[in-house]
């Protein structure tokens, strides 16, 4: 991949695409691992004499974390030491005017992209924010992994107007993951509330006979004991709500057939009055399951002990509340203490991290990236890696080679 780390920036407008998505409660972004690692690459490109337009989204439409980037912008000035200017704004005259009277090393943010319908659901990825921003700027740097996999015109488009190129962040985690990327017999923890993702990249990976063992929790435990016969109380509720039902059938079929790889919690933790209460499976009459119980944890660090790659995204339950905080918890600290090649992906997971002050130098690698790292890890061409490197066959930057490292 073309590295922007290569090429002089000195005084050129540069989109860059980051990942500010930081999980949020109450309305407040908490855990802010990515805006640390975002604020390193961009005071570099800064320092160096960019004039910095950031992009990013926040969540998902109609989600309690779908915010504007207004709190980013200010942890941003915290985190680079020097002004970080938000414009709330992304295709508009204000957009525009703001990035034309940029000096070098300025710093602006613009507004979530996914208030834009465009970002989304443009078929090509070439929404209304392309037309307007890309006869301003001279370059795109694409700096997140974890936004790769999607088609989103934040993250493709650019790339078919004008030069572009990886960012630190985006060449390192590549780098990183390469090196598992062709690994068999892994064991995979998933947990998390993205259901939906986790259990497509699940049949991926056993289709292809890449898992050695599946161990679930979070969210997608839920629906994989309610497909399998078992109550799950007033979770059922949360089933209903986040339109996981129709995941049912399928779920069931996939457990069926895989009995020797997907392992179900024996046990989980149910909220009772906000309290932990636990259960063994086939006994859950009410409460929500908010966590996996301890013969669960027990059973999981058993397998991860005897296992030599493990990847892990998402959390095992709902680690914000301490109550609930012991099965992601266990399962780090027995991740950290196994001798296996460990691969740590998922923002939520990236909090627990720094929640329960665990030292990533005891897992192999803690990527910024959740989804797109799992697909990434299964083969998948990620659609903003491919309109990299079709820009750089499309836009030869020769003459311009100027290495930023000797
Ligand atoms: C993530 O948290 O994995 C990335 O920010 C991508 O978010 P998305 O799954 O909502 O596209």
């Amino acid at each position: 991949m073309r590295k922007i780390a290569d090429y002089d920036v000195k005084g050129k407008r540069i989109l860059v695409r980051v990942d500010l998505n930081c999980p949020v409660k109450d309305g407040k972004i908490i855990g802010d691992t990515r805006l640390r690692a975002h604020a390193i690459t961009i005071k570099e490109l800064s320092d160096r004499g960019g004039r910095l337009i950031v992009l990013s989204h926040q969540g998902r439409k109609g989600k309690e974390d779908f915010l504007s980037l207004e709190q980013h912008a200010k942890r941003l000035h915290q985190l680079i030491g020097r002004d970080v200017i938000f414009i709330d704004a992304l295709v508009s005259e204000k957009a525009v005017n703001a990035i034309k009277s940029l000096n070098d090393g300025d710093i602006i943010v613009l507004d979530n992209v996914r208030h834009l319908h465009c970002e989304t659901e443009h078929p090509h990825g070439e929404g209304e924010i392309i037309h307007h921003l890309s006869p301003v700027a001279d370059y795109y740097v694409l700096d997140a992994l974890s936004v790769a996999h999607r088609k989103h015109s934040s993250v493709v488009g650019f790339s078919k107007r004008i030069p572009s190129f990886a960012g630190d962040i985006l060449a390192a985690e590549v780098e990183a993951v390469e090196k598992v990327r062709h690994g068999r017999d892994t064991t995979f923890i998933f947990g998390g509330s993205k259901v939906e993702d986790s259990f497509e990249v699940m049949k991926r990976w056993l289709a292809e006979g890449r898992a050695r063992h599946i161990l679930v929790g979070g969210a997608l435990s839920v629906l994989m004991l309610y497909a399998t016969g078992h109550s799950v109380g007033d979770s059922l509720k949360y089933l209903e709500d986040s339109g996981l039902m129709e995941y049912v059938p399928a779920a069931k079929e996939l457990v069926e057939k895989n009995k020797d790889k997907i392992v179900l919690p024996v046990d989980v933790a149910v909220s009772i009055d906000n309290k932990r209460q636990e259960v063994d499976v086939g006994h859950i009459k009410n409460g929500q399951i908010w966590d996996i119980g301890e013969k669960t944890i027990e059973k999981y660090k058993e397998i991860i002990a005897n296992s030599h790659t493990i990847v892990m995204n998402g959390p095992a339950g709902v680690y914000e509340i301490d109550d609930f905080a012991k099965g992601t918890r266990s399962l780090l600290e027995a991740v950290a203490k196994s001798k296996a090649f460990s691969l740590l992906g998922g923002g939520h997971t990236l909090s627990a991290l720094d929640r329960f002050n665990l030292n990533k130098k005891h897992f192999g690698y803690v990527s910024l990236s959740g989804k797109a790292l799992i697909e990434y890890l299964c083969g998948a061409q990620l659609p903003g890696i491919v309109a990299l490197d079709d820009n750089e066959k499309k836009f030869q930057l020769n003459d311009l080679h100027h290495p930023r490292r000797k």
